[in-house]
């Protein structure tokens, strides 16, 4: 089997365009009526691409700039997708993380680790020293990253040489969802049913979350700072991290609790096996939206920077959603395998980029 990631930004553009030059469409069709010579038109067409790069740009008039000299706003209204694809690995991706930097780190099946350049899409490190699959990745506040396995340890990694700074080993089974609390602390879900808090100073627990008859497959972090947690027998628990009680359970679902994110309102959506996400009040724990438009379980949530939710799925396709009305904004569909994994670029890019991972 071949894997393969789709790099997908997306040159969100529903907003407002500023730019000297105009739309691309209009754009051709004025100069490809003018008679300009082939240098102009080139250029021409490299300060539009450029405008369009940007997305939210202001070409300014210069000598050296031969952009098209018309002061108008143009208002974009689509987006605009582009796919790289990153290929050099035999084995399945499981899970990905952007560092700090930027990178994207990629843990797979073959229980390897990858940290990419993003900008030629080459490898520029491989970590080894996990013993089996990697079924979760997580940046620290510190910018580590720590990765989850099914070997039953957590590995903190110093990314200047490849080395383990620290083995997490108190899990007696698989582990899988690994999320960064507000303190700063690691969490870290497994199959075998708890949930432990680290203390990343000592390599020790400092507190085991249990209450379950189940697999943990999902973790998020609530705004207030409590954790969520997504069962495989369909439940969702909020904890008390004071003193690792159940503060509520959450029941609508009729499958496994593949994903959880919280919304830029707060509120919490779930993706589960049983095809929906759901969207809950957290004050009574009602369901305030079922999304329900893939045809095969959700697996990863992400919400995108302008608020949207995004959810990849084993119908091969991703969807963003539209959390007013609970329609499908937009499905994109160009993996040929379920989706696995999805990351969101850093805050900071004025573009949407978001990453997928897919088997073909
Ligand atoms: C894959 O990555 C390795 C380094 O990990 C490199 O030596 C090799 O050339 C890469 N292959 C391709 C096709 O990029
Ligand atoms: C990719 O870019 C990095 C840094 O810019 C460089 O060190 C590396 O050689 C490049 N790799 C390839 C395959 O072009
Ligand atoms: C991980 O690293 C330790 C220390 O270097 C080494 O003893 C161990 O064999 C390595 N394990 C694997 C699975 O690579
Ligand atoms: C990696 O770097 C750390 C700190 O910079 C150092 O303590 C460690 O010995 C290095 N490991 C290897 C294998 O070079
Ligand atoms: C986890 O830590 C506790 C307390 O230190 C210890 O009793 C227990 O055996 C450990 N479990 C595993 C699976 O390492
Ligand atoms: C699980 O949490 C519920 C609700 O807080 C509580 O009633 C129950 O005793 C707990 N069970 C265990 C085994 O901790
Ligand atoms: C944990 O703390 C909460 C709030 O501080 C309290 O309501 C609850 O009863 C406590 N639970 C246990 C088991 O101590
Ligand atoms: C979810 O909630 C709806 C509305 O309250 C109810 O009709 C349905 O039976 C519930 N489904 C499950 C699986 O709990
Ligand atoms: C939960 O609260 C919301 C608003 O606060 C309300 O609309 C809804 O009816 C409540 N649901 C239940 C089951 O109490
Ligand atoms: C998803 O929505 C589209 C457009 O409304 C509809 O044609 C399609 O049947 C829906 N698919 C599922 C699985 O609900
Ligand atoms: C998927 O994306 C690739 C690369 O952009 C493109 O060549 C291919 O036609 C796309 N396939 C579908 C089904 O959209």
């Amino acid at each position: 089997m071949k894997i393969i990631y789709k790099f997908i930004f997306f040159i969100l553009s529903n907003k407002i365009l500023v730019c000297n030059c105009q739309n691309l469409k209009g754009y051709f069709e004025k100069y490809n009526r003018i008679n300009l010579n082939q240098n102009d038109k080139i250029n021409q067409l490299k300060c539009a691409l450029e405008c369009l790069k940007r997305g939210n740009c202001r070409m300014v008039k210069s000598k050296e700039n031969t952009c098209s000299i018309r002061n108008e706003i143009v208002f974009v209204n689509k987006i605009q997708i582009f796919h790289t694809t990153l290929n050099n690995h035999s084995s399945e991706v499981r899970s990905l993380a952007v560092l700090q930097n930027g990178d994207l780190a990629s843990g797979f099946k073959d229980s390897s680790i990858k940290i990419w350049n993003l900008e030629n899409g080459s490898v520029k490190m491989t970590l080894n020293n996990h013993s089996s699959a990697i079924r979760s990745l997580a940046v620290l506040q510190n910018g580590d990253l720590a990765s989850g396995s099914q070997d039953k340890t957590i590995k903190i990694w110093n990314l200047e040489n490849g080395s383990v700074k620290m083995t997490l080993n108190n899990h007696s089974s698989g582990v899988s969802p690994l999320v960064v609390l507000q303190n700063g602390d690691l969490a870290s879900g497994s199959w075998d049913k708890t949930i432990i808090i680290w203390n990343l100073d000592k390599g020790c627990v400092k507190m085991t979350l249990n209450n379950h008859s189940s697999e943990v497959q999902s973790l998020a972090v609530l705004q207030n700072g409590d954790l969520a947690s997504g069962f495989k027998d369909s439940s969702i628990k909020i904890w008390n991290l004071e003193n690792g009680s159940v503060k509520m359970t959450l029941n609508n679902h009729s499958s496994a609790i593949r994903s959880l994110a919280v919304l830029q309102n707060g509120d919490i959506a779930s993706g589960s096996w049983d095809k929906t996400i759901k969207i809950w009040n957290l004050e009574n724990g009602s369901v305030k939206m079922t999304l329900n438009n893939h045809s095969s379980g959700v697996s990863p949530l992400v919400v995108l920077q302008n608020g949207d939710l995004a959810s990849g799925s084993w119908d091969k396709t991703i969807k963003i959603w539209n959390l007013e009305n609970g329609c499908v904004k937009m499905t994109l569909n160009n993996h040929s395998i379920g989706v696995r994994s999805l990351a969101r670029k850093n805050k900071k890019e004025r573009d949407l980029k978001m990453h997928s991972a897919v088997d073909t």
